[in-house]
């Protein structure tokens, strides 16, 4: 890794831990209209000082978020498909230089293991790598898990091992039983998702078993900016992934703020 790329790591993952806490706002890039983010920069604003990176389109980025902000950008780079159609059938819709002008510290987009978009998602992977290795921006691989697939510890474990093989910096995928076989072959960083909104304290405990289990952090976005109390939850979890915190202790932090 050169120090281009080397840098940019260390701007999402932090240097003192290894670890990240990722806020994902990208959800409308095949969603649409998403609750609690029908005004990105209102939901993010109070949230940003307990995130280490945020995710999210550049549509988003551009129009949305003021460039003052100083957090790193993980910039959501595929899509093309909606609920609406076979989603697995994305490919990449932002180049590189693109990425470049708007400052992004890695780009990210999703692959289908075992999906109709199979080869089409891990081909634009491989390209999203190429280029990323040309300018020294690393790229985030999300395991999407289509509808005929289970989450579990075989299938996410090939999906992540399949992105690593094929270059990819770090790779996003789910929490599962079995979870630490998963990050034992998959040799670069695994962050998680949340998945759909859960309760917090549930939300908090699949955060800690995550990391203790071997994730460098998370990516979760529904279970942060759906939270009766958002930005009690982005400390909370916090707390578990960057101070070692126990369950009981971030879901009081997260009480606590909610009041
Ligand atoms: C979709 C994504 C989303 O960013 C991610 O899944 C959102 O996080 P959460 O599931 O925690 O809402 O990558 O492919």
């Amino acid at each position: 890794m050169d120090w281009g790329m080397k840098n940019r790591m260390s701007r999402i993952f932090k240097p003192e831990t290894g670890r990240t806490v990722m806020l994902a706002i990208d959800h409308g890039y095949f969603l649409g209209p998403t609750g609690g983010l029908e005004e990105p920069a209102k939901t993010v604003e109070p949230l940003l000082p307990h995130a280490d990176s945020l995710m999210l389109t550049r549509g988003v980025l551009r129009r949305c978020i003021p460039s003052s902000f100083s957090i790193p950008i993980v910039l959501r780079s595929s899509g093309g498909t909606s609920i609406l159609t076979e989603l697995s059938n994305e490919g990449l819709t932002v180049d590189m230089e693109d990425a470049l002008r708007v400052n992004a510290s890695a780009v990210t987009l999703s692959i289908f293991v075992g999906e109709e978009g199979e080869r089409t998602t891990l081909l634009n992977l491989a390209k999203l790598v190429d280029a990323g290795e040309k300018y020294g921006v690393p790229v985030l691989a999300v395991t999407a898990v289509g509808k005929n697939m289970t989450r579990d510890a075989r299938y996410l474990g090939l999906a992540c091992r399949i992105c690593a093989e094929l270059g990819a910096h770090m790779v996003k995928t789910y929490y599962c039983e079995g979870f630490e076989e998963v990050v034992r072959n998959t040799p670069v960083p695994i962050v998680i998702a949340g998945g759909k909104k859960i309760e917090e304290r549930a939300a908090l405990e699949l955060a800690y078993n995550a990391v203790n289990d071997g994730a460098c952090g998370v990516d979760m976005g529904r279970n942060v900016f759906q939270s009766d109390c958002p930005e009690g939850m982005i400390r909370a979890i916090r707390a578990v992934v960057q101070d070692g915190a126990s369950v009981d202790d971030a879901f009081g932090i997260y009480r606590d703020a909610k009041g």
